[in-house]
């Protein structure tokens, strides 16, 4: 169809000239009038056309108004392969390989604002190659779980962390003309019964930490539109849920864009129309004729048609339509954006331990690379964060191209894997290729892995997760590295102890066993197109390593604040995932009608928040509990030195300052983190929250002061008292360091 579009897309930036700048979202109002022109002029038909979905992926516009249709692109890491109209089935075309960007955790781990707007420039120029209006994601909720099948997704457990990458992204993204579809709104942070489970949290709790990252985004960075949740918060689905959609975020927030439900996350037609959604995806059993049969009837106006009507002709004015003949008609993967995609894998990769291994020696000559983590693919799997990338560099082809040809790179698979595949396993596997996580170690592969190991001057051992393990729609059962990775670790230990792993996944894992028989461990993520050849930068030392943990590595899963409190998994539940259920062969023999009994019959799924703001290492460290690598840590192949740290309040900000010296042979970037402690303080606070950070680059033996600002908003709380932020006046501790335990320097401002 083609696809004509009359308005220019420009004019959301124009500023007011007499009342000085005008918010991101308020320009998004400049258009209002034509809006309200064109509104007049169609039918009611026509504009409830446009609150459901067209296709899979588009909801519609009015092609006789020359409004063109909305098209969606999934997902946070590359703009998605082309589905079927109506499937994610591919539709089988060629210019659509994507740059894979690395995933959520790793981005996170850089650390960088500048590295998240310029991956969001990535994404962006890609979406508009392919002819989408708006992305779907940045994914920013709170990694609440270790085990979360979307941990690696999300960016980090720390809400100040999340909130400026999440704005960052949102910006590089917005401003290449693409809109965001921020997701997903909110405490969806369980993949476990997510379509039904209640999150129930305090009103703090919410504010503080699970609500930060889309706040950010959507007011400094006008984040145009919004997905709400699958679940429900206390007590409402997020798709018609009045607090988060109409008092906060559209009251509060000023928010004067669309929402859009996820996908299926519809539930009802009074309460999405009442309680703030404006298109359901996919379908149209709510949003659709019943919309109409409601007007006929009175129960609903038209003028709440024309007002979601409007919200989504703000975007779709801000946002140029691709002419169909423009789109689609190159590769989408950009050389600039697998720069891009490399430069954020680059920096991500963090050194967990390293007593001496790394960089590799000049006189390794034989390398063992084990674990089929070297070796697989990691573009694909995980649903609608899946990529079809033009390109992947596996760890073993990074490693083998960057040792050249002096240096024998040899590989064993070591371990079998789960494979993600839709329906019931063949009766006969793959050779490499385990039924369940807990399979234990395949003699025959760890006797090949250790052969090679004896022979090798430097083992490097690729173990962690994969995309089947860490997925979309479910959660891990435990960290627990699967299939026998522990043994085969320990065996090759005792084959040769000049050995490093390297943990692919996105999540955390347990490295209780790992550890002892490692002497050097690096976190190298699902690090996108370019993430074999960064890797092997690390590695060999062309670059230091610079990331730094997003998220808090535990000894143990039950030392996380959802485990330890009894919260997760849900201690009334149905027994586990109500999804899986369905699966139960007892479920499956059920008529229609007694399966709906049964499942009308179970507990609601309800996931209790009562750590409340002790999320993370707020958690680990008010309660003294030692991690295994605590949250920001992450070494570097040089030393960092810090000194003269200095302080000052001002009107807005708390200032910081602190030199920073590099006292290594090469360059290296540190990440300075702030975190604040309130010695006097009346409220309830965890003993540390990260409040600023910075990553600085830093030649060989140079030296720089940094400076940091804390704004004032970011020290106040929640006071549910009065309902609204507070700020307390009082003594404020200002630790400032490498990492979340590893603090350098402090001093102390009164507020
Ligand atoms: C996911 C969303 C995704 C959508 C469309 C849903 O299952 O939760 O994140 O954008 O599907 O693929």
């Amino acid at each position: 169809m083609k696809k004509v579009f009359l308005f220019i897309a420009s004019a959301v930036l124009v500023a007011s000239a007499c009342n000085g700048p005008v918010s991101p979202q308020d320009r998004l109002t400049a258009n209002d009038q034509k809006i309200n022109e064109l509104i007049a002029q169609m039918t009611l038909e026509e504009k409830v056309n446009m609150l459901h979905s067209k296709t899979n992926m588009s909801s519609a516009g009015v092609e006789r108004l020359g409004i063109a249709d909305m098209n969606y692109a999934d997902g946070p890491f590359g703009i998605r392969e082309e589905g079927q109209p109506h499937s994610f089935q591919s539709a089988g075309w060629t210019l659509d390989s994507a740059t894979y960007f690395p995933t959520g955790s790793a981005l996170a781990a850089t650390w960088s604002e500048e590295l998240a707007y310029k991956y969001g420039t990535g994404m962006g120029k890609e979406a508009r190659l392919r002819g989408k209006d708006v992305i779907l994601g940045p994914a920013v909720n709170i990694q609440r779980l270790p085990v979360g099948g979307r941990t690696y997704e999300y960016l980090s457990e720390d809400p100040i962390l999340s909130a400026a990458l999440a704005l960052e992204y949102t910006k590089g993204v917005q401003d290449q003309g693409t809109a965001v579809c921020i997701k997903h709104f909110a405490v969806n942070n369980q993949e476990t019964n997510r379509g039904s489970v209640d999150a129930q949290l305090d009103e703090r709790t919410l504010r503080e930490i699970y609500l930060k990252p889309f706040e950010r985004a959507i007011i400094e960075g006008g984040a145009m539109s919004v997905m709400p949740a699958y679940n429900k918060v206390n007590g409402d689905y997020c798709s018609e849920n009045e607090h988060l959609l109409n008092e906060i975020l559209r009251g509060e927030w000023g928010f004067k864009g669309f929402t859009v439900s996820d996908w299926g996350g519809t539930h009802s037609t009074m309460g999405a129309m009442l309680h703030g959604l404006n298109v359901q995806m996919t379908g149209d059993n709510y949003l659709g004729k019943p919309v109409i049969d409601s007007i006929a009837t009175g129960a609903l106006t038209e003028d709440l048609v024309d007002e979601k009507v409007r919200q989504i002709l703000r975007v779709r004015m801000a946002i140029e339509a691709v002419p169909a003949n423009v789109a689609n008609t190159v590769q989408t993967s950009q050389p600039e954006n697998q720069r891009i995609a490399r430069e954020v894998a680059e920096k991500s990769i963090v050194l967990l331990k390293n007593e001496g291994i790394l960089p590799i020696k000049a006189d390794v000559k034989k390398i063992a690379v084990i674990g089929q983590n070297a070796v697989l693919k990691t573009q694909s799997g995980g649903m609608g964060a899946g990529v079809k990338a033009l390109y992947e560099i596996t760890p073993l082809e990074g490693i083998r191209k960057r040792a050249g040809e002096g240096v024998e790179v040899s590989y064993a698979p070591g371990y079998k894997t789960i494979a993600f595949r839709w329906g019931p396993a063949p009766e006969v596997l793959d050779p490499l290729e385990a039924r369940s996580n807990d399979e234990p170690a395949d003699p025959a592969l760890v006797a090949e892995a250790v052969a090679l190991a004896k022979d090798a001057d430097l083992v490097l051992f690729f173990g962690g997760t994969n995309k089947s393990i860490e997925t979309e729609g479910s959660d891990r059962k435990d960290i627990k590295l699967p299939c026998g990775q522990e043994e085969l670790i320990q065996a090759l230990y005792e084959a040769n102890p000049n050995l490093a792993t390297v943990l692919i996944s996105g999540g955390p894992t347990d490295l209780q066993v790992l550890e002892p028989a490692s002497p050097a461990i690096v976190q190298g993520w699902w690090n996108g197109t370019e993430g074999g050849t960064a890797l092997a930068e690390v590695l060999f030392g062309d670059i230091a390593p610079s990331g730094k943990l997003p998220f808090t590595f535990p000894k143990k899963l039950e030392d996380s604040p959802a485990f330890a409190m009894g919260n997760f998994p849900d201690p009334n539940g149905a027994g586990g995932d109500l999804f899986s259920l369905m699966f139960r062969p007892d479920v499956l023999k059920m008529s229609a009608e007694e399966r709906q009994q049964f499942l009308a019959s179970l507990p609601k799924p309800v996931s209790k928040y009562t750590e409340r703001f002790y999320v993370g290492y707020r958690w680990f460290d008010t309660k003294e509990i030692a991690p295994m690598y605590a949250f920001g840590h992450g070494l570097s192949y040089v030393n960092f030195d810090y000194d003269d740290l200095t302080a000052k309040v001002g009107k807005d900000a708390v200032k910081v300052t602190v030199k920073v010296e590099n006292e290594g042979s090469m360059p290296a970037d540190e990440v300075v983190q702030v975190y604040v402690n309130r010695p006097e303080s009346k409220v309830e606070w965890p003993v540390k929250e990260l409040k600023a950070f910075r990553r600085v680059s830093l030649n060989a033996g140079e030296t720089k002061t940094v400076t940091l600002e804390i704004p004032l908003k970011d020290l106040r709380y929640w006071n549910e008292a009065d309902n609204a932020w507070t700020l307390e006046n009082g003594k404020l501790l200002l630790l400032v360091g490498s990492a979340s335990d590893d603090i350098r320097e402090t001093t102390e401002v009164t507020i």
